[in-house]
């Protein structure tokens, strides 16, 4: 069969992809796309047959059959858009869209397209969390009833490598809109989808530090579509890292490990006899991955990143829907953005629209609310923190800036010994 075709717009997490479809055996790495010259300088290290593009609409133009979306997190949906109206079949980062309306317009092109779009979504595919969607089906917690799920990444001390300048999105994003590394596993293991929401903000205190302007913390409370209750911690800046499940249902409940060994579980059983006799069990082990154990390993995110691509490989071999579809993305993408208007409203409780639904998508087509700065020229746009403007001095933005131009020229030195070597 011939092998299908990838093009990876965005070379720095894309670089991750690049290596996963390479190995493959269905999919061969064609052309990149990046405007950042060092990044690709240091991606095509060691590398020939790779054609390589600084424009996207140039880059759409290369014969390839999969674009893989790699791109600033805040505009996924409209490269989404075009790749699908170009005929390819998409493979996204996260997050999904940056408005309701650009959620309602990526629907229909995926929908227009016949193409698979699947969310990449890796963290529903840690050892731990694949582990508890098994559990979860075979019935051993019950139904849902509630949980929690956490991403606390204190990301102050690698600003610099991960911010390319002040306009940067990392700079300006409001922690709630990067939810779906936390929010995402409990949809895919409870197969329940969000109706409601509430948003809580923690004003920035920590990330004006390193020259962000949006806030620390956010969290939020989803209510599910079968009445259970999920809180969630979106990317929050503090310290102590931290990547954390907890279900509860009506016949047990089961979490990973908090603070170290991680992909360990604990789960527990409670099971009543007819004379209200109650028999508990518990068991805690490292869950392992039931097939390409050894292979996924090698790769990156505990492994998860090795399934992403290979389910999503899959879906388009065998003409099926892909696991993480457009409007699982919508589900666990959409709660975030309302999560910060509902903390701009008082924490006020929002719907969370389900756009499998053409005359739902109508209420929100024109839905362009964004504090991305530069949507600001439309009305009644929020600012991307609780607390309102914020003011960083440039010296802030300067010392990042001296430390990302000790690391580039360290990058530049590694390319050019590793380059003298290969000679
Ligand atoms: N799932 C995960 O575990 C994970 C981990 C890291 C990053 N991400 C996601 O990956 C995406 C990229 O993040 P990143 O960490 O690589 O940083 P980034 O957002 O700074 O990198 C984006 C890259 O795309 C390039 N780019 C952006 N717009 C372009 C354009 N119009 N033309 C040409 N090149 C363009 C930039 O030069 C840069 O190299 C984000 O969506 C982020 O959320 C996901």
């Amino acid at each position: 069969m011939k092998k299908l075709r990838v093009g990876v717009f965005g070379i720095k997490r894309g670089a991750t992809f690049a290596q996963l479809f390479d190995i493959n055996p269905h999919t061969q790495l064609t052309a990149i796309c990046d405007f950042d010259k060092l990044a690709v300088k240091q991606f095509l290290k060691g590398r020939g047959d790779i054609s390589v593009y600084s424009d996207y609409e140039e880059f759409l133009q290369h014969e390839m059959d999969i674009v893989v979306l790699c791109n600033y997190c805040t505009e996924h949906a409209p490269a989404a858009i075009k790749a699908l109206e170009a005929g390819k079949h998409v493979l996204s980062e996260v997050i999904a869209c940056k408005t309701l309306a650009e959620g309602v317009e990526l629907c229909r092109a995926v929908e227009k397209s016949g193409k698979v779009y699947m969310y990449a979504e890796n963290y529903c595919y840690f050892s731990y969390i694949l582990e508890m969607k098994r559990l979860y089906n075979e019935g051993v917690i019950g139904e849902y009833l509630y949980g929690e799920c956490e991403y606390v990444h204190d990301c102050r001390p690698i600003w610099h490598i991960l911010t390319s300048s002040k306009e940067h999105w990392r700079n300006w994003l409001p922690p709630t809109y990067y939810c779906t590394h936390s929010l995402g596993p409990i949809i895919t293991i409870t197969h329940t989808r969000p109706v409601k929401v509430t948003g809580f903000i923690v004003p920035n205190t920590l990330s004006k530090e390193v020259g962000r302007v949006a806030d620390d913390w956010g969290i939020f409370i989803c209510q599910m579509d079968n009445n259970a209750i999920t809180k969630v911690i979106a990317w929050s800046m503090g310290p102590r890292d931290s990547i954390w499940y907890r279900l509860h249902g009506t016949k047990g409940a089961m979490e990973n490990y908090r603070l170290s060994e991680t992909d360990t579980l604990d789960v527990y059983t409670i099971e009543a006899t007819p004379d209200l006799d109650y028999k508990e069990e518990k068991r805690s082990y490292k869950p392992e991955f039931v097939k390409y154990k050894e292979e996924a390993r090698r790769y990156g995110h505990g492994g998860s990143d090795f399934f992403i691509v290979w389910e999503f490989v899959d879906s388009i071999i065998r003409g099926e829907k892909p696991p993480i579809d457009v409007y699982m993305a919508m589900d666990m993408t959409l709660p975030g953005i309302l999560a910060y208007r509902s903390a701009l409203s008082g924490n006020a409780c929002l719907e969370v629209p389900d756009f499998r639904k053409e005359e739902v998508r109508q209420r929100y087509e024109n839905d362009r609310w964004s504090p991305d700065p530069n949507d600001r020229s439309l009305p009644g746009q929020p600012l991307p923190s609780i607390l309102g403007e914020i003011n960083i001095p440039d010296e802030i933005y300067e010392k990042i800036e001296r430390k990302r131009r000790k690391m580039m020229i360290e990058y530049e030195k590694a390319i050019e010994i590793g380059g003298e070597e290969e000679n």
